[in-house]
Parts: structure tokens; C-alpha cells; sequence
């Protein structure tokens, strides 16, 4: 990692103001579905409490765009945050204006206010440079720990490091410039690309990037059906993305001109409907009216002959619609086998790592990533803003 972290500055009786991603999902009752970004974080919260820092969390979640929308307020964040580090944080109604300035001004070493929802201000997506100023005046060191929105250049997250000399990285977003970093430039072989999810068009500039560095890559999920049709085959009603046809065929031959072997579902589970009350089959050609929803056992195992020796693996996007269970299978398969593999894994966040958790399997993965967008861009060779922006070594 060439960025600075936490680690290499002097925390004792500064206002450290730590960008986090709290962007969780919430209930109808709202309450917290998944707290895996805020447990992400902890370990930058409790070093800066630990060491002497006057703790100022800032957030987004949701996209309210600029209007206060009361369901999307950090409240149950700041419960949730409290009950885990097991001591009190304090919520603002605000992030700007005089009574954020009032409070911030009265704090004491190791005191951890989170600041409400940054996205209520318009500014902040806009990454508007006064916006960003009030925000800077709130610290005096700047830590960014929100790699879920590294990808995203706004006040917080870029503009802010104008007015705020020191800017570094906290203990998540290190590690995951870490995991990534590695498997991009250095990735113990053979490594193996599994990716999935309902769109070609998501994962075009993935492929492009990853054929110069992987060995194979194995592919699922809606976005193979697109492939499939490429080769002539039938796909009855799968999903089809048409004017991405002759991309998949133009990725299918660079692949094989790189030597990188790219496998597509051999077999499918094909449903009349996406419900699951539907009719299901397995079947190797697709028929008119039905659809594939999930990968089949025949391919579950041409995918697991790839990844048997694999050293590196990293996946995003899941096999199926794995939200249905009848659905899940060829998805659950993949996952449990790779769980038991002797390799670094890697699980792009957003629907990949939700479906991981969903199969129990979170503690059995080498890194799930915190970051859906992020990632993904990341595994694009895209260089991040929010990373972009920090102190170099
Ligand atoms: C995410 O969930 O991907 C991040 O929190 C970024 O959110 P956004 O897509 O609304 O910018």
C-alpha cells in the first residue's frame, strides 16, 4: 500500500474526522439488515480512541439527495455503533452548522460523535468546494475508512482533502487496497476469476481487465446467458442484453488469443417464471418461454474441476437468483467448495458478499469486500477517487 493509514499520525487530543460507509441496508422497520460496514470500521474507531483521537464520524445512506428523509437518518447506525464498541455515541441532527461546530468544539479525547446523514445536503454529492470546507473545519486529521464509496468523488470523500492537509486511510480501507492490490499485481496462480450477476454490460471493463491477469474465468449468472446466445445457442427467454452480442464474441476471441480460458454454463436450471412457485427443470438447451435462473450440476462441477487448484480466486456476481432458494443452488455449490479450498478468496461486496452471508459462509472467505461499486471498479483497473486523494508513503 503506498498511502498513508492511521498508523503514521499522532492522534492524541486532535479532532479526527473518519469518513466511513454506514450506507446499510434497512428494513421497513428500520432496523439494520446486514452490519457489516459498521463492523468494518470498528477497528479504526476503537485505534483512535485508544489512542487520545476526538472521534467525528461522517456518513452517507441511501440516496436522499439533498432533502432530509427521515427513514434514512443515521439514528439506528449510531445504536447499532454504540452497542457494539459497547460505550456511548453521540448522533447529530446535522453535519454542518453552528450546533455540529458547538458540539465538536466541547468534545474530549476519545469522545465519538457521528455526524446525520451527509447526503441530505445536496453538496455532497456534488462535491461542492464550501461544502467540503465546513466539513474539513469540523478536524484537524482526515481518515478515509469508506472504501464502499472510494469510487464516488464527493465532498467527503475527495473535495474535503483540499482543506485538510493530512488525509489517510484508515484500517478497512487499507486492507482492502491490500487484497485487491495483491490479486491485480501479484496474485499467487493459478487464479481464477468467477463472476456473475444479471448484466454483461456491469462486467465489461472487469473482463478486459482481468484477462492480462487471470488464468480462467468462469461465468454465471444472468450476464452468461448474453454469452451463450454469442456462440448461436438457443436461451429461450434468459435474460439477453442483444446489443452486447458481439462484445461477449470479441471478449470470448481476445480471451482466447491471451491463452485465458473463459467457461460458460454447459447446463442450466430453467424456471416459467421468477417466483418460487414456479415449474423448474435441468436442462443442457434452453426451450422457448423458459428461462435459466441458476447454473446447472454439470457445470457446478467444470467449475469446480477449474477451481480445484486454484491459488487466487476472486468472485463477483452471483450464479442464480440466488434471493429464491430453489434458485441458489448452483451459487451455494460454488461457494461451499471454494470455502474449503487452500487458496485466497476474495467476494466482490453488494450482492456477492450478501449471498455468502445468506449460506453462513463469511468466516470461511479469505476477504468479503465492503464495497459493491467500489470493487467492481477496483477489478476494472479504475484508479478511485476517494484513494486517489489520500497522503502517499
Ligand atoms: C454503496 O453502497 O455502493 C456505497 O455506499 C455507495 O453508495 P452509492 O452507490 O449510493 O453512491
Amino acid at each position: 500500500m503506498d498511502k498513508k493509514t492511521i498508523k503514521d499520525v499522532e492522534l492524541k487530543g486532535k479532532r479526527v474526522l473518519i469518513r466511513v460507509d454506514f450506507n446499510v441496508p434497512l428494513n421497513k422497520d428500520l432496523k439494520i439488515d446486514d452490519d457489516a460496514r459498521i463492523r468494518g470500521a470498528l477497528p479504526t474507531i476503537k485505534y483512535a480512541v485508544d489512542n487520545g483521537g476526538r472521534v467525528i464520524l461522517m456518513s452517507h445512506l441511501g440516496r436522499p439527495k439533498g432533502k432530509v428523509e427521515e427513514s434514512m437518518r443515521l439514528t439506528p447506525v449510531a445504536e447499532r455503533l454504540s452497542e457494539l464498541l459497547g460505550r456511548h455515541v453521540k448522533k447529530l441532527d446535522d453535519c454542518i452548522g453552528r450546533e455540529v461546530k458547538k458540539v465538536v468544539s466541547e468534545m474530549k479525547d476519545g469522545d465519538i460523535i457521528l455526524l446525520e446523514n451527509l447526503r441530505f445536503h445536496i453538496e455532497e454529492t456534488k462535491n461542492d468546494p464550501e461544502f467540503a470546507k465546513k466539513l474539513a473545519s469540523l478536524g484537524e486529521i482526515y481518515v478515509n475508512d469508506a472504501f464502499g464509496t472510494a469510487h464516488r468523488a464527493h465532498a467527503s470523500t475527495e473535495g474535503i482533502t483540499r482543506f485538510l492537509k493530512i488525509a489517510v486511510a484508515g484500517f478497512l480501507m487499507a486492507k482492502e487496497i491490500e487484497y485487491f492490490e495483491k490479486a491485480l499485481s501479484d496474485p499467487p496462480k493459478p487464479f481464477v476469476a468467477i463472476l456473475g450477476g444479471a448484466k454483461v454490460s456491469d462486467k465489461i471493463m472487469v473482463i478486459e481487465n482481468l484477462l492480462d491477469k487471470v488464468n480462467a474465468i468462469l461465468i454465471g449468472g444472468g450476464m452468461a446467458y448474453t454469452f451463450i446466445k454469442s456462440e448461436g445457442k438457443e436461451i429461450g427467454s434468459s435474460k439477453l442484453e442483444p446489443e452486447k452480442i458481439d462484445t461477449a464474441r470479441t471478449l470470448m476471441q481476445e480471451a482466447m488469443q491471451k491463452g485465458v480460458k473463459i467457461v460458460l454454463p454447459i447446463d442450466h436450471l430453467i424456471s416459467d417464471k421468477i417466483d418460487a412457485n414456479s415449474n423448474t427443470r435441468v436442462v443442457e438447451t434452453i426451450p422457448q418461454n423458459w428461462m435459466g435462473v441458476d447454473i446447472g450440476p454439470k457445470t457446478v462441477d467444470e467449475f469446480k474441476k477449474e477451481l480445484r487448484n486454484a491459488k487466487t480466486i476472486v468472485w463477483n456476481g452471483p450464479l442464480g437468483i440466488f434471493e429464491i432458494s430453489k434458485f441458489a443452488r448452483g451459487t451455494e455449490d460454488i461457494a461451499r467448495f471454494i470455502a474449503g479450498l487452500n487458496a485466497t478468496t476474495i467476494i466482490g461486496g453488494g450482492d456477492t458478499a450478501s449471498a455468502i452471508s445468506r449460506f453462513g459462509l463469511k468466516d470461511a472467505m479469505t476477504h468479503i469486500s465492503t464495497g459493491g461499486g467500489a470493487s467492481l471498479e477496483y477489478l476494472e483497473g479504475k484508479t478511485l477517487p476517494g484513494i486517489a486523494v489520500l497522503n502517499d508513503k
